[in-house]
């Protein structure tokens, strides 16, 4: 079938992939020239990926039958509720399916409003004289978020990044000053636990999991920096995660499927993949986020073990008839990306990169490609993330090792990578922190 792909970073790389699996002919679009994707696409087109018209236009030239967009930014801008107007299936939510990602504050009130468990209390402010009237009559640590979308890095946590109610509302100033998200500020109960990310896939009414993923926000080694779109994540072999019981995984499902439900009574029924990060807590799961896309990195995780076909899937959700009977295979996964000197406070880019994918898979592992473009003939680094690196193994700990094999044939003189992510030492800090709560 012909199929339309939004997006150029790591997390279209690995959808690109799995559909090229599956048997699709690709029409990719992209900002940048991911030479991953290109390999896999009969045709594509560098442009804007919210370029709605545009990309529109190259669907229908093609004649594509349906469509899969990775990023949150053209969903933001309606790509879907376009593409369907002109009848062709979209495996992706419309803008107002969107808005349990494009607008925090939408999702928090939608949990509030339908009594979903899991929800944490918030408020959300057009201006920081109120904020900080707002702040002042709280008691307990919170988090400050600019409403709108800012590619997961406009968040700061006090206790972790702010330290004082002086450094909180500089940081409230420095988001209205700089309408940063576009949407004003919403200000959150801070949760405590260990992250979990439970993405599905879903159709409008019915949902399937996925395995669970680890993801780790922070820039550097140890969970320390300022957040990040995502250093490397992991999944285990079982599909749950060293601190996460089936009971939790089964509170987190429920909570996911009510949000669906809640779409659907709201009349924008939920189709495509969700994406679900929630705070393991004594308490329970909370939700954290919900986007309307796969994780980057988490799909690449993911993706990488799925054994059914992600076309079918796709069609599957874009025409509400999901279904059952989605297999991943029992391995372990480490994904660790590679990302520009800077990356987190200000990357350094057009530095020259290359990777040998051969002796990646050789190490049992594959890479995927990210924000990396073609310059002169040559692949060269962007301000992004620049290639995502995932080792398989039938234990985190072999996929971590086969995951650091394959990084060695990744070679660029201005990069770093998180190399704790995945390691013994690390994820059983998780589980201890994770146990230390439970028992405390
Ligand atoms: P987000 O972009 O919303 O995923 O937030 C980035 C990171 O900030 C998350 O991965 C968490 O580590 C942290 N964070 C966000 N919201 C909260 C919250 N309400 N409580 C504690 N940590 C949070
Ligand atoms: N890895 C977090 C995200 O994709 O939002």
């Amino acid at each position: 079938m012909k199929v339309l792909a939004v997006g150029g970073g790591g997390r279209e790389h690995a959808a690109v992939e799995a559909l090229y699996r599956s048997g699709s002919e690709l029409y990719c679009v992209m900002k940048n020239a991911n030479p991953g994707i290109i390999a896999r696409s009969k045709k594509h087109l560098l442009c804007d990926e919210k370029d709605v018209n545009r990309v529109v236009a190259f669907a229908k030239e093609n004649g594509v039958e349906l469509a899969f967009v990775g990023p949150e930014a053209p969903l933001e801008v309606g790509i879907v509720d376009a593409l369907e107007k002109e009848g062709i299936k979209c495996a992706s939510p419309t803008k107002d399916a969107a808005r349990i990602e494009t607008s925090k504050q939408f999702m928090r009130q939608l949990v509030r409003d339908h009594g979903i468990d899991g929800n944490l209390s918030f408020a959300s402010f057009d201006n920081a004289d109120d904020t900080e009237a707002y702040l002042r009559t709280l008691d307990h640590e919170i988090v400050v978020k600019p409403v709108g979308l800012t590619g997961g890095k406009g968040v700061k946590v006090q206790g972790e990044h702010l330290h004082s109610f002086e450094e909180t509302m500089e940081y409230v100033h420095e988001i209205f000053d700089g309408n940063i998200g576009g949407a004003g500020v919403i200000i959150e109960e801070k949760a405590v636990g260990e992250e979990f990310t439970q993405m599905v896939f879903v159709d409008g009414r019915n949902i399937i999991p996925m395995p669970l993923v680890q993801d780790h926000k922070r820039a550097y080694d140890g969970d320390v920096g300022p957040n990040t779109g995502g250093m490397g994540s992991y999944t285990d072999a079982d599909h749950l995660l060293p601190f996460v019981t089936e009971g939790d995984r089964e509170d987190a499902l429920r909570i996911v499927q009510s949000i669906v439900d809640a779409l659907a009574e709201e009349g924008c029924p939920y189709r495509g993949v969700m994406y679900g990060q929630f705070m393991l807590t004594v308490n329970g799961p909370k939700i954290i986020e919900i986007n309307a896309r796969f994780g980057d990195p988490e799909a690449m995780n993911v993706l990488t073990v799925l054994r059914s076909n992600f076309e079918d899937i796709c069609m599957r959700m874009a025409t509400g008839t999901l279904g059952d009977g989605v297999e991943f295979a029992k391995a372990a996964t480490v994904c660790k990306y590679v990302v520009p000197k800077g990356y987190g406070v200000k990357s350094e880019s057009g530095h020259e990169i290359s990777v040998d994918e051969e002796a990646i898979r050789g190490c049992g592992a594959i890479a995927y490609y990210a924000n990396v473009d073609m310059k002169d003939g040559k692949l060269v680094t962007g301000t992004s993330r620049s290639i995502g690196v995932v080792g398989e193994g039938p234990s985190i700990e072999e996929a971590e090792r086969n995951c650091e094999a394959a990084l060695k044939h990744v070679k660029c003189d201005a990069i770093f990578v998180r190399h704790d992510i995945g390691t013994r030492e690390l994820v059983q800090r998780r589980v201890d922190h994770m146990s230390a709560l439970r028992n405390a």
